[in-house]
């Protein structure tokens, strides 16, 4: 494997949106990280995730990735830009590295027609206020309620998103965003874990709400950048090949990854 497509996420949660980029894009090679022994990264301070993220970064170019998403939102939100400006320059100028809440921010009003949007997200991507600020550039008219919801992570990492006790936090967290405001009729699932709490939510929202996942905004995306940045597409292998590292026990990715890829996989270890 010479130069595949990173992926990157503070766990397993980016298995979702890696998923669809397969589903889309098939015949490139992937590598994809979750750094679980640092997971979960969502209540971490900026300099913290900004730091993990640009180590795997780093590392990711390190195996040849001339192109990296990041697929968690959290990293997204509070490291993207910095090392987007201030690191590739100096590391790799002619790699990149791309987040997931451009990809959704710049489509998002596609969905709503109230034009009163809940984002659901951990509390980094809420207090970073990166999805309000970016859909402010594309979309002024739309209002944005946020609502950080930090059972919902642990419930899915624990495999108890389908059980009973989920659903007091998944009440919990939509009663409170719809209060903001009636008119609210899209969600945004805007942290990698929440599309599998959907089944549950689904069971506590008028059908007027449309909950939306980003795994295939952000497959879409990036079909669509590789067809406009041919010397970036033109070094990306294609050869169909996958590997996966996660920074912790590679016997818990492989049981935990199959809930959230939908098929078994056999992880590798690496020590950051
Ligand atoms: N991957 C993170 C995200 O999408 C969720 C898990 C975490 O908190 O690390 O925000």
């Amino acid at each position: 494997m010479q130069s595949p497509i990173g992926i990157f996420d503070s766990g397993y949660g980016g298995l979702t949106v890696m998923k669809e980029i397969l589903r889309k894009l098939p015949h490139y090679d992937y590598i994809y990280l979750g750094d679980n022994a640092r997971a979960p990264y969502g209540n971490r301070s900026f300099d913290t995730v900004y730091h993990y993220t640009l180590q795997c970064v780093e590392w990711f170019f390190a195996q040849g990735c001339p192109l990296v998403i990041l697929a968690c939102n959290t990293a997204s939100a509070k490291a993207l830009r910095t090392i987007q400006q201030h690191d590739l320059p100096r590391l790799h100028p002619a790699n990149r590295v791309l987040g997931v809440i451009r990809p959704t921010t710049e489509i998002i009003g596609q969905f709503t027609n109230s034009n009163k949007i809940g984002i659901l997200a951990t509390h980094g991507t809420v207090q970073s206020n990166s999805y309000r600020i970016e859909i402010e550039k594309f979309f002024p008219e739309i209002k944005v309620y946020q609502e950080a919801c930090p059972m919902w992570v642990p419930l899915v990492e624990n495999n108890e998103h389908e059980k009973p006790g989920a659903d007091y936090f998944v009440q919990q967290h939509l009663q409170r965003v719809l209060a903001a405001d009636r008119d609210i009729d899209l969600l945004l699932l805007a942290c990698t874990h929440y599309p599998l709490l959907m089944d549950k939510m689904k069971q506590y929202l008028p059908e007027t709400v449309t909950v939306l996942a980003q795994g295939e905004i952000v497959a879409n995306s990036l079909a669509d950048y590789l067809e406009r940045h041919p010397e970036t597409e033109q070094r990306c292998s294609r050869t169909g090949k996958r590997a996966f590292y996660t920074t912790d026990s590679t016997e818990d990715f492989d049981n935990h990854a199959s809930i959230f890829f939908g098929h078994p996989l056999q992880s590798h270890h690496l020590a950051l």
